[in-house]
């Protein structure tokens, strides 16, 4: 069944959906006054259009991918998205060399979420982060799968060797998004793509959004590389770290083993990642070495902006997702309810929390990501 239509939550998804289930006219929207790194209706609206082209919604017509006004409406969206990102990059600050840059960028220190979950971490703060990680995790691999068609020679074989494990080598099961499914059902979370997306903000839909866009234009397939090759290089520390707190929490056996998964391959797939697919794929074609740095760098950049609002809700004792719609949403919404006001939540990440904010140079040299390849 095609994912729930998402409730419209500003401007921009009220125009999109109106547009989508009842044919109202679609024009250009007006972006002024929105920051186009975490806006929730702008990230919502582009999460929209981009989902067309995976998983369709219930009502919508399959070929509404190819609807002309969407793609100039979606176009508006992702060039501000895409043109904050690169605003905000600094080429001059990394290496030009794409596989020495991604070696200084996975160094790279972010707020850590990872590390005050693995210490203080309880059930509550697993399913929050589950529901965050969902709207890429249940399609874990997909968006990267766009650039297989678009690469030659023995980069693109290195990519196809990752994704082959990304998909389980065709096990029913065995893929990665499938194993994510089962630990979100032990949790007590509906794994229903798309089921929690209104409860997902602004800063979480970028980390999705940010993937699907460099999957979709094939302009921006170094990017995607780049983006790829990043998750696989810094994965194994974070994944170690909340297997941690998976097995401290206890009875949580499949997202142990979705964990577990990672630590184990996500060594192998940094070799192959760097040394196999940017290196094959840079010596095709040397013009997109730029691009592949940008995509590592804006991926690390969304995620520890993911990570720092995550880690600031909740140091301020609420949870760190949308309210919750009440109705239909198939998750455990009475749990996180509680959550996010309670003592726990406010003690779990006091201490890390205001080092990350008040001194980020202090912080841990801990890559920001909770999502993974
Ligand atoms: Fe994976
Ligand atoms: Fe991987």
């Amino acid at each position: 069944m095609n994912p729930p239509i998402p409730t419209p939550r500003g401007p921009l998804s009220s125009a999109l959906l109106a547009h989508l289930v009842d044919g109202e006219p679609l024009g250009v929207p007006s972006l002024r006054g929105l920051d186009p790194l975490t806006d929730d209706d702008l990230h919502l609206a582009l999460w929209c259009c981009y989902e067309l082209h995976h998983h369709g919604f219930a009502g919508v017509a399959d070929d509404a991918e190819w609807d002309i006004d969407v793609l100039r409406f979606r176009r508006v969206l992702e060039s501000v998205f895409e043109g904050a990102l690169r605003a905000e990059h600094q080429p001059r600050a990394v290496p030009s060399d794409p596989l020495v840059a991604l070696r200084v960028i996975a160094t790279w220190a972010g707020p850590p979420l990872a590390s005050t979950i693995a210490e203080r971490g309880e059930r509550e703060h697993l399913q929050e982060l589950a529901l965050h990680r969902s709207a890429y995790q249940l399609k874990e691999a997909d968006p990267h799968t766009w650039a297989i068609p678009r690469l030659r020679g023995p980069g693109r074989a290195a990519m196809i060797e990752i994704q082959a494990d990304e998909y389980g080598h065709g096990v029913p099961g065995e893929g990665h998004a499938e194993l994510f499914a089962e630990a979100m059902e032990q949790l007590g979370l509906s794994s229903r793509f798309g089921d929690s997306i209104d409860r997902l903000p602004g800063t979480t839909l970028a980390t999705d959004n940010l993937v699907t866009m460099f999957g979709l234009n094939r302009r921006l397939r170094g990017a995607l590389v780049g983006h790829l090759a990043l998750f696989e290089m810094v994965s194994v520390s974070p994944m170690s770290k909340y297997l941690t707190a998976a097995r401290r929490v206890g009875g949580l056996r499949a997202l142990e083993r979705f964990y577990e998964v990672h630590v184990e391959v996500d060594a192998h797939h940094a070799e192959v990642a760097l040394g196999g697919m940017v290196a094959g794929i840079v010596a095709d074609e040397p013009e997109l070495a730029d691009d592949v740095i940008f995509g590592a760098a804006a991926l690390h950049r969304v995620e520890a902006r993911f990570a720092r609002h995550v880690l600031r809700s909740w140091d301020d004792g609420r949870s760190s997702l949308r309210p919750s719609l009440e109705a239909g949403l198939g998750v455990a919404t009475d749990a996180l309810a509680s959550h996010g006001r309670g003592d726990a939540a406010v003690s779990l990440v006091s201490e890390a929390a205001t080092g990350a904010t008040r001194a980020p140079a202090a912080a841990p040299a801990e890559p920001p990501l909770s999502a993974t390849g």
